[in-house]
């Protein structure tokens, strides 16, 4: 049985529909990320399952059992849902120390003096602030700030965390360590933990499970590797990863395979649309670390005039012409002016 269940969910704002008809289950202990670009749900999706905000129609089950079931009329409070929730702007009480942050919620549960302190030590060594128990949150760093909200969330041992794009105050170098540390936070205390997040290389990063909305619909879900390797639709494709999107015409699709024409040349592809979308106008998705600088004409190779280029620091970002498109490439190697062979290979070309 998954740990949360989310069946058919929909949300209104008035007349304006926000969450439209989203399905899911997250497995117990996982990191699932909630992907998207801004407006597309996220918070609000997040919300519902807290019980801050009430859907219209559908159901959310913890442990099979409805905390939200529009059908049998069931809708608990958030306190009694028995989640944790980090806000993005973390939203501690500038007056109480990081010890009475943390302990707040266990005293208004009216835990013995005793648990409280030895919770309240145990979770703030658990993120690394054991020796700032008695500082103030205006003392603290932003990052320092950021790990008290997550211990405020985690000190009652809820089962489910829910972390509302947590990292998103934080500067590159800190989010970057932040993922490492909540992520082995999480699978230490075997927690399921639902993250929002509108940065990819976050979810890929932090993730078992990655749910991608967009318009308030799930648009896919899967592993990491689901998501960025064999993405099924093309905005999937196109959110993840950096991209060449080409405009090809479709001559042939056979056996999941597609044989696409651009420029007058022929690029065998994989077939992402299904052999009923037919032939004509259609889009190449190739992501840019896939297309390799060859060393003369060959199979699935395009001529192409070299551009310009960005260098990266560990390889170089080199933009090439072919006919009226653009195709980007990573390499190690400079490139020289002129004419150049660019090969797509075929299984990593997709065709929708
Ligand atoms: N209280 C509200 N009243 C009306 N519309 C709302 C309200 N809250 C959110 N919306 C709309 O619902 C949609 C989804 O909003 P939501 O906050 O869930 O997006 P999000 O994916 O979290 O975006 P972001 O990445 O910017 O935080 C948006 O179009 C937003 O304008
Ligand atoms: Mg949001």
């Amino acid at each position: 049985m998954p740990k949360l269940a989310i069946e058919d969910l929909y949300l209104r704002y008035g007349s304006v529909e926000v969450l439209k008809g989203i399905d899911a289950r997250f497995e117990e202990g996982s990191v699932v990320c909630l992907l998207g670009r801004s407006g597309s749900g996220k918070t609000t999706l997040l919300r519902s399952i807290a019980g801050l905000e009430e859907p219209c129609r559908g159901a959310i089950r913890i442990d099979g059992k409805p905390v939200y079931d529009a059908g049998q009329g069931v809708n608990l409070p958030p306190e009694r849902r028995d989640l944790g929730f980090v806000f993005q702007s973390y939203a501690l009480w500038p007056h109480k120390t990081v010890f009475e942050n943390v302990a707040y919620g266990l005293r208004l549960r009216g835990r013995t003096k005793a648990e409280i302190g030895a919770k309240v030590q145990a979770t703030l060594d658990g993120v690394g602030l054991g020796q700032l128990a008695d500082r103030y949150p205006s003392q603290l760093s932003g990052g320092q700030q950021q790990r008290v909200a997550i211990a405020r969330a985690l000190v009652y041992e809820p089962p489910v965390i829910l972390l509302d794009e947590p990292l998103s105050n934080l500067d590159a170098k800190l989010r970057e360590e932040a993922r490492i540390w909540i992520r082995a936070l999480i699978k230490r205390r075997g927690i399921t933990a639902v993250f929002v997040t509108h940065d990819q290389a976050e979810a890929l990063a932090i993730a078992d499970q990655v749910v991608l909305l967009d318009g308030g619909r799930l648009v896919q879900s899967g592993t990491p590797e689901d998501l960025y390797e064999r993405p099924e639709t093309l905005f999937a494709s196109e959110f993840m990863g950096t991209n060449n999107t080409l405009s090809v015409s479709v001559a042939e699709r056979r056996d999941g395979r597609a044989l696409v024409d651009l420029g007058g040349h022929r690029l065998w592809g994989v077939d992402r649309a299904g052999a009923s979308a037919g032939t004509g106008r259609a889009k190449g998705v190739i992501r840019i670390e896939a297309v390799r600088l060859a060393d003369g004409a060959g199979e699935n190779r395009l001529p192409a005039e070299y551009e310009t280029s960005i260098y990266l620091g560990n390889q170089f970002e080199h933009l090439f012409r072919c006919g009226d498109q653009t195709v980007r490439l990573l390499s190690d190697r400079r490139a020289v002016p002129g004419r150049h062979w660019l090969e797509c290979p075929p299984d990593r070309l997709w065709v929708f």
